[in-house]
């Protein structure tokens, strides 16, 4: 791994550190924290943006205002591609983002992410057979639990189980990875009609999902999400679904075959695995910086001037994360330690809304595997595991394990 170089004003070029940076982004963020809590960075994504890394500069960042989510915002000079297929909370600010918040939030419960346990279990034991089908005793664990699992709940929380997901795997993988900006403006626009028909059809023939739910949904007032919204609320829901617990599931199971003393605490006591999960979140989370921030007015940022104007600011909380003023001896993972207060699932108004969800399936997911594959093991050398392009994401693209 290469140091990150550079005089304080220049710009630091992840993207010239290529999979190295991929494969260990905490070091140089460390290195990076070490030199102070704000950065000019070229993205692997290509675009130039201000990074901001430590415990509470990320904090402070995810509650600023000051930061606006709204695309409108941003500065022509950064050409951002479209990459939604409608309007929706991640991408707006107070009000307009309470009042989307408020209708949806009605509708997917606690309540409904508790009823969705038993099928969370029963997708779980499905996909676990079939892996340990394999003659080989061999699998990639992203494609045989990781991926299916989430996108199978995803898909069915909002109903829509006949959804085209290798169609869809490709439309979200395009608009949230590193692809050329009109290649994700075509991924969108594509993933945007093919949801125009799917949520015309749930519209025809409503059950007791979530997306019919929304159908319904109207607040006292009598407010409720116009046609656009329900298709942004769909694509953020379907992305945000199965993007990021697909990470959280290979991840967690990748530190754990890594650190075996951990695996062998968390198989003789599994009342210790709502922590681990926790600590699989701080650790190495599926999110490794924020969704893009554009700035409203000029900033100080730990101690940085950022220029407003729509400048583009991520907010590392794979650094937060790690940050050892927060949590001591921040690089080591320990299933034991009190890991709450991580900022996995982000802070402030767009905290993640299906935290509870995503526990839920990482929590089942995880148990059931260690039970039913007691020789659990990685197939590989960790150094040989090639990782998601980008920054937003953080997760091996194939995760080959032996049972
Ligand atoms: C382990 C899995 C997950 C992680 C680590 C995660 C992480 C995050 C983070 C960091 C944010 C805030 C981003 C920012 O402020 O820039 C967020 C927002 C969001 N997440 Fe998640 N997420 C996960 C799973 C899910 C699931 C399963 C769903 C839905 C089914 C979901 C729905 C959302 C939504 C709707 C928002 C936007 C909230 C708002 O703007 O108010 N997430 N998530």
């Amino acid at each position: 791994m290469g140091t990150v170089t550079g005089e304080q004003g220049d710009i630091v070029d992840l993207a010239a550190m290529g999979a190295e940076f991929a494969r260990d982004p905490y070091r140089v963020y460390a290195q990076l924290r070490e030199r102070g809590p704000v950065h000019r960075v070229r993205m692997p994504e290509g675009a130039d943006c201000w990074l901001v890394v430590g415990y509470d500069e990320v904090r402070a960042a995810l509650n600023d205002p000051r930061l606006s989510k709204q695309w409108t915002n941003a500065s022509e000079d950064l050409g951002l591609p479209v990459v939604a297929a409608g309007p929706h909370m991640l991408i707006a600010d107070q009000p307009q983002h309470t009042r989307l918040r408020k209708l949806v939030a009605k509708e997917f419960t606690p309540r409904r992410v508790e009823a969705m346990a038993p099928r969370v279990q029963e997708v779980t034991d499905e996909l676990i057979d079939a892996m340990l089908a394999a003659p080989d005793r061999r699998a990639d664990l992203v494609e045989a639990l990781s991926f299916p699992l989430p996108m199978s709940v995803i898909c069915e929380l909002l109903g829509v189980p006949d959804l085209d997901r290798e169609a869809f795997r490709h439309w979200s993988n395009t608009a949230i990875g590193s692809a050329p900006p009109a290649e994700k403006t075509k991924a969108a626009e594509e993933v945007g009609a093919y949801l125009v028909d799917l949520v015309a059809a749930k519209r025809e023939a409503p059950g007791d999902d979530l997306l019919s739910a929304l159908f319904r949904a109207t607040d006292e007032n009598g407010d409720r999400l116009s046609p656009e919204e329900l298709i942004g609320m769909a694509w953020l829901l379907l992305v945000a679904g199965h993007e990021t617990t697909v990470n959280l599931i290979s991840n967690g199971v990748l530190a754990l075959l890594t650190h075996p003393e951990q695996l062998a605490a968390l198989r003789a006591d599994f009342g210790l695995l709502d922590n681990a999960v926790e600590e699989m979140l701080r650790y190495d989370g599926p999110v490794e910086t924020s969704t893009y921030r554009f700035t409203t007015e000029p900033m100080e940022i730990g101690g940085t001037l950022v220029p407003g104007g729509g400048e583009l600011v991520l907010v590392a909380l794979a650094d937060a994360d790690r940050d050892p003023a927060r949590f001591a001896d921040s690089h080591r993972f320990d299933i034991r330690r009190d890991a709450r207060g991580h900022v996995a699932f982000g802070h402030g108004i767009h905290y993640c809304l299906g935290a509870p969800l995503a526990r839920l399936e990482g929590r089942i997911a995880v148990r059931t595997l260690l039970e039913r594959c007691p020789d659990l093991a990685l197939d590989t050398h960790p150094d040989a595991l090639t990782w998601r392009e980008g920054l937003l994401m953080r997760g091996p693209n194939r995760l080959p394990v032996r049972f």
